[in-house]
């Protein structure tokens, strides 16, 4: 008698078929380009990214992992964020804005849908962890993200 296989088998492949790993490197190339030209993001990813080769090939692992179940990425972006100067919610937003204008070029709802979630969670929690690391008493001059207007 065949048995069905367990059901996290049916997640780990529904997981995969989200989108192809050229999808992942179309979605992270494109968006980075964007950013790199944006007015409020172009200057802060121009003072810091020191190896856009690096950064870009890091991103690919960590979007693959995230969207495609990898788990090739292991760094701490919490901490990496937490450390940087200057962010603000305004910024988080027009992060937000240019990633699901990217992922809405893309023409694949299941990976749009997915992304776009990930990066609101993913966005709200370096932010947080930005502002307790720069406003120890909670008294960020810029307010919550949710705040922000939208860039
Ligand atoms: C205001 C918004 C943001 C700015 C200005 C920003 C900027 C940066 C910069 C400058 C780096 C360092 C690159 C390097 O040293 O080569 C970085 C790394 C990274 N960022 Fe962001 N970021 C923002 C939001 C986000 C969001 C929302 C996500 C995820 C959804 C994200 C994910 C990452 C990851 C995974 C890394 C790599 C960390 C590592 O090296 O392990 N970032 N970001």
């Amino acid at each position: 008698m065949k048995t069905a296989p367990p059901s996290h088998v049916h997640v780990l492949k529904s997981r995969t078929d989200i989108c192809t790993e050229e999808e992942v490197t179309r979605l992270v190339h494109t968006f980075y380009a964007a950013a790199r030209d944006d007015a409020m993001l172009g200057p802060v990813f121009g003072r810091e990214v020191k190896n856009w080769d690096e950064h870009l090939a890091t991103l690919v692992d960590f979007w693959s992992g995230l969207l495609r179940g990898t788990m090739r990425y292991h760094g701490k972006p919490l901490a990496q964020h937490a450390q940087m100067e200057n962010l603000t919610p305004c910024m988080f937003r027009r992060w937000l804005t240019l990633f699901f204008a990217t992922t809405e070029s893309m023409g694949n709802a299941a990976l749009q849908e997915k992304a776009d979630s990930i990066a609101l969670r993913i966005a709200e929690r370096l932010w947080k962890s930005f502002a307790e690391n720069h406003f120890p008493e909670n008294e960020t001059p810029h307010g919550a993200l949710e705040d922000a207007p939208a860039a």
